[in-house]
Parts: C-alpha cells; sequence; structure tokens
C-alpha cells in the first residue's frame, strides 16, 4: 500500500513553513508550484499518495477547478501519476531514482577539495596508538587471532562506555566489526529478510540506503523535518507500511545534523513498541557534540527501549581508516547475532582493535582535540557561506560532521555536475533522498581544516554560478588522475 498524506497535512504543509507555493499567476499554477517545492524539498516524498481533488479542495479553501488543474499541471510534468486504485501518487519527473552509494575515490588530483565524503584525516594521537597496539600484540600471537565477535578487552571498554552514558551493558551485548556500515549488514543478516520493508529517514546516509536494498529489504521514507525525526510521522508511516525495522540516526543527523532531543526519543520509542519495529540507531557521528558537554547529551534511543540495535564506529571520532565499528545488541538476541557473525568475515583485526583499545583510553583528550578542529572548521565554512553564498540556507548544527544547506533555486545536481570543473567532488542532494528528489539542498561536510574548507565553499560559490546561469559542465581539469 502506498503511504498517504491526509488533505489537512498537506495544507498545512503548502501554507505553512518555508515552501509555499508562489503568489503571482493564476492560483492552479501556484498551488502546482507549492507541490512541486515540497517534492524538492523532500518533504513529499516519491510514492506518496495525494489526498483526493475533493478532499484538498476542502482542506484549501480553494474550488475544485483549482485544485483539478493544479493536479493536472503536475501530472503534466511528470510529478502525479494517476493509478487506478491508487488515486494520485507523487513521482518525480527523473523516475525514482535511489541513490547509489557515496563512493570514496583513489588517486584525486591533489588539488581537488573532496566534498562528497564526511569524514576527517586520523586524529592526532593515532600512531601513538599503534604503537601501543604493536607492544601489545605479542601478547596476543600465541592464540589463532579468531575473535568473530571482538577481542574481550574491546568489548568490556565498549561495554563500559555504555554503562557510563547510562545504559548498563554487558560485553557479551556488544561484537566488534569492520565499520558501522558493516555493523548493519550484520544487523540486516540477523534480523531482516529479503521483501521485509525497512523504514530510512529521508534524507538519511546513502550508503545504509543502499545497504539495506542490497540486502534485498525495500526501504519506506519518512521525511524528515526541520526539527529532525517526527514521533507523529513515524507512526503513520510504520502504520502504513507496516515496516520490521527502521534506521535512525538521532545523533547529528547525517546529513541534516539534527540531535533528536530526549523527549522526543521517548515518544519515538513509544511509537516502535506499539508496532513491532526494531530500530538499528546508527550512533555513529554521537562522539561529535560541538556546543553541549557529554554530559547533558541525550539518552542513548535503547535506553528508551531494550531491542534498539545499537551501532557504533571509530570512523569519525578517530580514523576511517581503522575499519573498526561496533553494536550493541539486546542481551536476548547475543545468540543470533553471534551466529549471523560466523558467516560474515569472522571478526575486525586484531591489531585495529588493539589501537581502538588505546584510543577509547585516551578517549577524552582525543575528542577534545577533534571537536575543537571541527568547531574551527564549521566557524569557517559558515563564515566563508556568509560572504560568498549568503542566499544559501542552513542550521549551524551543534555537532557532527555536515552543513544541510538549503539552495535558493532547485539545481543541487546541477551544481555537482558543476563542481569538478572547478576542482571540487559535490554529492547532490538526491544522493541523500529514499527515491532520488532533494534537488533544493546540498550536503556540506565540514571535515576540512579551516583554509581548505574556506576555499572549497568559494569553489562552490563558483560551482553554483554556473549551475544558475546554465553555464555546461566543463571538464577541464581532471580530477581523478590515477
Ligand atoms: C551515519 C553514518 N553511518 C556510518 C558511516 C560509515 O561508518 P564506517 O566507516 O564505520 O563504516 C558513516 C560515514 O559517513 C555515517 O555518516
Amino acid at each position: 500500500m502506498s503511504p498517504s498524506v491526509s488533505a489537512p497535512r498537506l495544507a498545512g504543509l503548502l501554507t505553512g513553513g518555508s515552501p509555499r507555493g508562489t503568489d503571482d499567476g493564476p492560483a492552479y499554477r501556484s498551488l502546482a508550484e507549492g507541490v512541486r517545492r515540497l517534492v524538492a524539498d523532500g518533504r513529499l516524498l516519491a510514492g506518496t499518495r495525494l489526498p483526493s481533488e475533493r478532499e484538498l479542495t476542502a482542506a484549501l479553501g480553494v474550488s475544485r477547478t483549482t485544485v483539478a488543474a493544479a493536479y493536472g499541471v503536475l501530472r503534466e510534468r511528470g510529478y502525479l501519476q494517476s493509478r487506478r486504485g491508487s488515486g494520485s501518487v507523487v513521482s518525480l519527473p527523473t523516475g525514482p531514482v535511489p541513490g547509489g552509494p557515496l563512493s570514496p575515490v583513489d588517486g584525486l588530483a591533489p588539488d581537488v577539495l573532496d566534498l562528497t565524503i564526511a569524514a576527517h584525516a586520523a586524529t592526532p594521537g593515532l600512531a601513538e596508538a599503534y604503537e601501543e597496539a604493536m607492544a601489545a600484540l605479542p601478547h596476543h600471537l600465541p592464540g589463532t587471532g579468531y575473535h568473530p565477535y571482538g577481542l574481550p578487552e574491546v568489548r568490556e571498554l565498549l561495554a563500559e562506555r555504555y554503562t557510563a552514558r547510562g545504559l548498563p551493558t554487558d560485553p557479551s551485548q556488544v561484537l566488534v566489526t569492520t565499520g558501522a556500515l558493516a555493523g548493519l549488514g550484520l544487523a540486516l543478516r540477523a534480523l531482516g529478510s529479503p521483501g521485509d520493508r525497512a523504514l530510512v529517514e529521508s534524507p538519511s546516509y546513502p550508503n545504509a540506503m543502499a545497504a539495506i536494498r542490497g540486502a534485498g529489504l525495500r526501504t519506506v521514507g519518512l521525511a524528515l523535518d526541520e526539527d529532525g525525526l517526527d514521533a507523529d510521522g513515524l507512526d503513520v508511516t510504520l502504520r502504513q507500511s507496516a515496516a520490521r525495522l527502521a534506521y535512525l540516526v538521532p545523533d547529528f543527523h547525517n546529513p541534516t545534523g539534527t540531535l533528536v532531543g530526549d523527549p522526543t526519543r521517548e515518544q519515538v520509542a513509544r511509537v516502535l513498541r506499539r508496532r513491532r519495529t526494531t530500530a538499528l540507531v546508527d550512533e555513529t557521528p554521537v562522539d561529535l557534540a560541538l556546543d553541549r558537554p557529554e554530559s547533558a547529551m541525550p539518552a542513548p534511543m535503547a535506553s528508551y527501549d531494550d531491542r534498539v540495535v545499537t551501532l557504533g564506529s571509530a570512523a569519525k571520532s578517530y580514523w576511517g581508516g581503522l575499519r573498526v565499528g561496533w553494536l550493541r545488541v539486546p542481551l536476548a538476541d547475543t545468540g543470533r547475532f553471534q551466529q549471523a557473525r560466523l558467516t560474515l568475515d569472522l571478526g575486525a583485526a586484531v591489531v585495529e582493535q588493539l589501537v581502538l583499545a588505546a584510543l577509547l583510553r585516551r578517549r577524552d583528550e582525543l575528542l577534545a582535540r577533534r571537536r575543537e578542529q571541527l568547531r574551527a572548521s564549521r566557524a569557517a565554512m559558515v563564515s566563508a557561506l556568509a560572504e560568498h553564498l549568503p542566499d544559501w540556507r542552513f542550521t549551524v548544527p551543534e555537532g557532527g560532521l555536515c552543513l544541510w544547506c538549503r539552495l535558493p533555486e532547485p539545481r543541487s545536481s546541477a551544481l555537482a555536475d558543476a563542481a569538478p570543473a572547478h576542482g571540487l567532488r559535490l554529492a547532490p542532494g538526491s544522493a541523500f533522498g529514499v527515491d532520488g528528489g532533494l534537488e533544493s539542498f546540498c550536503r556540506l561536510p565540514m571535515a576540512l581544516p579551516p583554509d581548505l574548507a574556506t576555499e572549497a565553499v568559494r569553489r562552490v560559490a563558483r560551482a553554483w554560478d554556473d549551475a544558475v546561469t546554465g553555464t555546461p559542465a566543463r571538464s577541464a581539469r581532471p580530477v581523478i588522475v590515477a
């Protein structure tokens, strides 16, 4: 069954908030433009059933002819399809284009700035952590090196960290993986079956959406509003879709940067229980709180619902190159996850786990430095945007790695196409949408050092000029040299 939007809700979206129809021209054009903007903004997702003409007429207090003509224009332009028995369903003129995974590239020309990846260089202190790991290694060499669920000392350290955050955790609940994305793969193997539905926020992290589809599950989008996750919207979408799993990023969401507060977490947990949906909560960015002490962070989602599976990673806190992440699973599910792990990759590398242990022992000091760097990058980016792209809008995130910018015109793909000619790689907004769309947005990672962040924004501004003026993408410079 297609998810649907009720007439009062659509009327509210059209008349409230920023995405209004234009006030010029005939009323039906203005209404069609309003709906088109909601699609470009990702507030209306492809596949959503719109209310009937009669219902929307009543909710908006306009004439039936206006609504009929607006639906007609939207149909003509590819934004609506009428399906027998399903009414009018939102579509994208390009067709549903689920963004593929974002792909880091090797051999990037040295002067190219890559804004497709929200990741830092290694944390200062990483080399010392490797030295510590090498010193500890001889102790492990007489063993086989197979630790499919993780080195006991690492599982203990990770369990202690959850416990310190107010979520009592036994080391047996922790499985060390080769990253959060691999953790998601493991969770899907343990809990999902091909054909199941999995709810994903839209926008969301493209590689997670691709992993879910790759495991044979069907993604169901939940449009995020300005404040992030909305428990009522979640309830409606879960009721309509009966999704068994939900992939959520409540801590400094990628790409929007929003942090879900405790009251919403509590409501979300209630909805998840009512709908019997298991949440896979990705906490990859959780250590990157920039404007509040860790002690003021909301409680982990798993402390509100003990069926939550939590994904963690060393990638954003320390370094992506470690390829170490972990899962915290419900006590009752440990056997199931351990079985699934034995069919996957038999564990993460011992040395990198020892490095993680060394990093975790110095976490406070290392994270303080990481956050300091990130604050400086954020400040540089925000001031460069004010100078070079003053009509771009964004909320300064209080943590994480991403600025999610609303563009004055829905030209994100044209912007991404124009970027390489300016020595830049950019992902279009559509990459983050569950079925594409989101042409009014662009994600700018804040991971570059301040001088490069400023230069990146200058290049974005030049590429934006090309996108707005329709200058054909030039391929004057090679982006990749190897
Ligand atoms: C929300 C989220 N989850 C997971 C990952 C990937 O984590 P890992 O490198 O540990 O697989 C990223 C990387 O950008 C991310 O933003």
